[in-house]
């Protein structure tokens, strides 16, 4: 059986592969300032900080501590901390490569002592002693730092967001709680609201949505109506409340239809923050049913990092079936050995999930960047920027590009964001 759930590596390898894109991302758009500044002999400066709100201990293993199948699984089973951490080195490491200097911090919250105890033990295992600073009474930037704050994030989170609101600093938070009591919508919009930060919630839909059920359970303990007290902490409004009642009252049809309507309740509650905010889902499912436990909310304001999301979170899909499939697998092996029965030829029967192949017409999206930008100069971050809201990746729209470029109604195509293209006119 594997020994770390499927939700958790899957949350733990989307947060692997967008960190390692915001970095790419940040550091690539930094490159030609912090060169052009090193040549003036001027100082530039690049700060990148990632916050853990719900550290955890920074390991990944089962409640049997068994971390054995992840690794038969080839799986990092690393906590969030530690992928944060190799994440910021990662990026000082791509830009010593290209010639400058990033620098980093880290802030893990945990209000667990005995976690936190746990969490510096791995952290000092994992080599990373030198570098930790306990309990900060005032929370200020040091390079290269890892700070371990033992509290309640509800009471650290004004001064993170103090630290990390300033010009020169890019900041990525993964909120990961147990519950909804942990996010309210003033604690998460103070990191969404930052112009420099990606935020990348754990959203927990399964406990959200039992909790729910309190709303026509008969009269409300005093424990109930904190529960759903907490729901209307979570949206900032109890907006949520009207969904629920349409759908147990009929008018809403189908559960689904609950869980989309919550989730887009969400997904608006987080835009109204900043319009210049854009907002991804994924649903993590249990890997025994398919039912979804959680949602990873993702914002950014970067168009490039919201196009990469689309393919990220379109492959981790993929990876999630696959993991279900062989879990399964696992399960029925294990059912039929402890019955006795062998196997001898005979393979388990389910077949692997399949999903539909994707199809993107490259014509259709040409077609419609050219309606958008005839006549007009953009460029390539403001094409990307204007489809930030479809399903489609970065390399569909390159090719969109480039059918247009073969069809004489752009100029060129952009290699870098910052490159400029002209649309023909439409009568030229
Ligand atoms: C789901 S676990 C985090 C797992 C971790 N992010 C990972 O992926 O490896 C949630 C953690 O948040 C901690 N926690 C819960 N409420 C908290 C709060 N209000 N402030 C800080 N930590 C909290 C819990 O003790 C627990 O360790």
């Amino acid at each position: 059986m594997v020994a770390i759930p499927i939700q958790t590596q899957i949350k733990h390898l989307i947060l692997k592969e967008y960190l390692a894109k915001w970095r790419s991302i940040i550091i690539n758009g930094s490159k030609f300032h912090a060169l052009a500044a090193q040549n003036r002999g001027v100082e530039f400066m690049c700060r990148l900080v990632y916050v853990d709100g719900f550290s955890s201990d920074g390991r990944a293993f089962d409640d049997r501590g068994n971390s054995s199948a992840a690794e038969k699984l080839g799986m990092e089973h690393s906590g969030s901390p530690i992928l944060g951490i190799r994440g910021l080195e990662d990026a000082k490491a791509q830009a010593a490569r290209a010639g400058f200097d990033v620098q980093t911090m880290a802030i893990l919250v945990e209000e667990s002592r005995t976690k936190c105890k746990r969490l510096i033990e791995n952290l000092r295992g994992s080599g990373f002693q030198e570098r930790l600073i306990f309990d900060p009474a005032e929370l200020s930037f040091r390079d290269s730092s890892i700070a371990i704050v033992h509290d309640d994030l509800n009471n650290v989170y004004r001064s993170i967001a103090q630290l990390l609101n300033s010009q020169y600093t890019k900041s990525f938070v993964f909120l990961d709680p147990y519950g909804p009591k942990d996010i309210p919508v003033e604690l998460v919009s103070s990191f969404v609201g930052l112009p420099g930060t990606d935020v990348v919630i754990n959203w927990p839909y399964l406990g959200l949505e039992r909790k729910t059920g309190f709303l026509w359970s008969g009269p409300l303990t005093p424990g109930a109506d904190a529960q759903l007290r907490n729901i209307d902490l979570l949206f900032g409004n109890g907006d949520w409340r009207e969904i629920c009642y349409s759908a147990i009252l009929g008018t809403t049809e189908i559960s689904s239809d609950k869980e989309a309507q919550l989730t887009e309740l969400y997904t608006s509650t987080l835009q109204g923050v900043d319009p210049q905010v854009v907002v991804k889902r994924i649903p993590l499912e249990f890997e025994s049913r398919d039912r979804t436990i959680y949602y990873l909310f993702i914002t950014t304001r970067d168009p490039n990092g919201a196009l990469e999301l689309n393919q990220i979170l379109d492959e981790a899909k993929l990876h999630e079936f696959g993991l279900k499939w062989a879990d399964q697998q696992e399960r029925y092996i294990e059912r039929r050995a402890s019955a006795g029965q062998q196997f001898l030829f005979e393979l388990p029967p389910a077949t692997p999930p399949t999903s539909e192949p994707r199809q993107v017409n490259i014509e259709r999206v040409a077609a419609d960047v050219y309606s958008a930008w005839h006549g007009k100069s953009a460029s390539l971050k403001e094409v990307y920027g204007s489809l930030v809201n479809t399903r489609l990746y970065k390399s569909d729209i390159n090719s969109a590009l480039r059918l247009l470029l073969q069809q004489g109604l752009v100029d060129k195509v952009g290699k870098k964001v910052a490159d400029t293209m002209q649309f023909k006119a439409l009568d030229s």
